[in-house]
């Protein structure tokens, strides 16, 4: 077939199959089309099973292929042991994630259309059952008005004063996925690093990208794909200069950001950030089947209330000498009082401490192993933790969730490896 063709074909199967709209679906081959016939192209040994792999990273189909066998050598020495005394002394270090922000937000318009991003302009006609999009955001499927943007970076710098470092792990981007641009997407991403840097100014930000940054989203390619419309180096490129011209970034780490968007740098003696793209590999983990745990990633909240969320963001309190996380408080606002009170700007709040929350005396692995334990024993804490994991958001309280439904976020925590389950039934 030519590749119209396979186009109109696989959009028509899309539109019939009820899978998304007619412009959805046409959106979203438009822009990926290309990208699959060229893998397609260039890959002439390709596998079903190793598409699977590739792209389901599921235990259905685990990814047998020699391609993506590879070796990482690593420096063979003995690690260089630091003091890991801890002090008494405390930085805060804010983190800021998934702003989304979405140029085409309209207050007060359709919050309940057909696509899989709502309250854009122009989706006024679908509107079935009167939903009207929040002036502040909306728990529906829907990203972030520019002036919510605004307002929670307004919001950090204002509530602490005592900020080391701002963490920005990206998705600027909306999740109108189907209609991304280059244009738009640099756009959004430049405005939103510039108010970044304006807010903080001289507080250091360690920033990097989010899947929603690429075009199309979660396009990543490798470096040996060269042409202009389908490689990742204008993503890299803009990156670079950006994170690098506001002064956030020393000219070191333009090589590698470059290279694949990641970097490495010493903000302070005994302080190292690894900042990874970790984008292009995007779930696998290496698990092992151990019981205990060997790895802890603390995960950021969300700016945007895309979907059932309140708005909110992190704040980690380490140890200023061995930079162990001692705590870590949820902010947010209740997004249904904001709405009900468009005119004021919305009422954050510290939402919990970690350790008051969970009642455990530190954050060591023992004290988190422990934590899951009784996790999966007691309902209610399992349900404090599943209300949490949605922010309180009003949206998400309404729905029902038995344990197995609560059990199923708990696991979420225990592995990141695609849908492996084997901690957790
Ligand atoms: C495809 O597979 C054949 C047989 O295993 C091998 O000789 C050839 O190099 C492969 N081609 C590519 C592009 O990987
Ligand atoms: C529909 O669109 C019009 C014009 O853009 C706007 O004034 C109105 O508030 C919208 N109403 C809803 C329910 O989306
Ligand atoms: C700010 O942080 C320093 C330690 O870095 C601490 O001594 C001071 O009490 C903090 N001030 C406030 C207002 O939190
Ligand atoms: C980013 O925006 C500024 C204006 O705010 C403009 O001067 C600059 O050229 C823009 N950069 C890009 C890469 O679009
Ligand atoms: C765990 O891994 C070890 C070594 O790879 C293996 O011998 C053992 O059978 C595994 N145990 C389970 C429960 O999978
Ligand atoms: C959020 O605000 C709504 C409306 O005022 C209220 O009914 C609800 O209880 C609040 N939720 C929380 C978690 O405070």
């Amino acid at each position: 077939m030519s590749a119209n063709d396979i186009k109109s074909n696989v959009i028509k199967l899309c539109t019939r199959m009820n899978i998304a709209t007619e412009r959805v679906c046409d959106g979203v081959m438009t822009l990926n089309l290309p990208i699959i016939l060229y893998i397609v192209d260039t890959k002439p040994n390709l596998t079903a099973s190793t598409i699977c792999g590739v792209v389901f990273e599921s235990e259905s189909c685990p990814l047998i292929d020699d391609e993506f066998d590879w070796t990482v050598n690593i420096d063979s020495g003995p690690p260089k042991l630091i003091d890991a005394d801890d002090s008494e002394e405390i930085i805060n270090i804010i983190q800021i994630t998934d702003i989304h922000y979405d140029p085409n937000y309209e207050p007060y318009g359709n919050a309940n259309c057909d696509e899989p991003t709502c309250c854009r302009r122009g989706q006024n006609d679908t509107n079935t059952n009167n939903k009207v999009a929040g002036y502040w955001g909306d728990y529906n499927y829907c990203d972030s008005p520019w002036h919510a943007v605004v307002d929670v970076l307004e919001q950090i710098r204002a509530t602490h004063q005592n900020i080391s470092y701002v963490y920005f792990t990206g998705d600027i981007v909306d999740h109108g996925v189907w209609e991304t641009s280059f244009k738009g997407n640099i756009e959004s991403i430049n405005k939103t690093y510039s108010q970044i840097y304006e807010t903080f100014r001289n507080i250091p930000v360690y920033p990097i990208m989010g899947n929603h940054e690429a075009h199309p989203v979660n396009l990543f390619a490798p470096k040996t794909v060269t042409s202009n419309e389908l490689n990742t180096q204008w993503l890299y490129n803009l990156m670079a200069d950006l994170w690098i011209n506001f002064g956030w970034l020393p000219e070191s780490t333009r090589h590698t950001i470059l290279q694949g968007g990641y970097y490495t740098l010493s903000p302070k003696k005994g302080f190292r950030i690894i900042a990874l793209n970790s984008n292009v590999c995007y779930s696998a983990n290496c698990n092992d089947n151990s019981t205990t745990i060997n790895n802890v990633a603390w995960n950021g909240g969300s700016a945007t209330a895309f979907s059932n969320l309140n708005p909110n963001y992190k704040l980690y309190i380490a140890d200023s000498k061995n930079y162990a996380v001692k705590d870590i408080e949820t902010w947010m606002y209740n997004l249904t009082l904001a709405n009900e009170n468009a005119a004021q700007r919305p009422l954050w709040y510290k939402s919990y401490s970690f350790k008051e929350e969970y009642d455990i005396p530190d954050l060591s692995y023992d004290s988190l192993h422990n934590w899951l334990s009784r996790l999966a024993r007691d309902d209610d804490l399992l349900s404090r933790y599943y209300r949490n994991f949605f922010k309180r958001a009003e949206a998400s309280l309404k729905k029902e969730c038995d344990t197995k439904c609560m059990r199923a976020y708990m696991c979420r925590i225990i592995t990141s490896l695609g849908d492996h389950r084997t901690h957790c039934s």
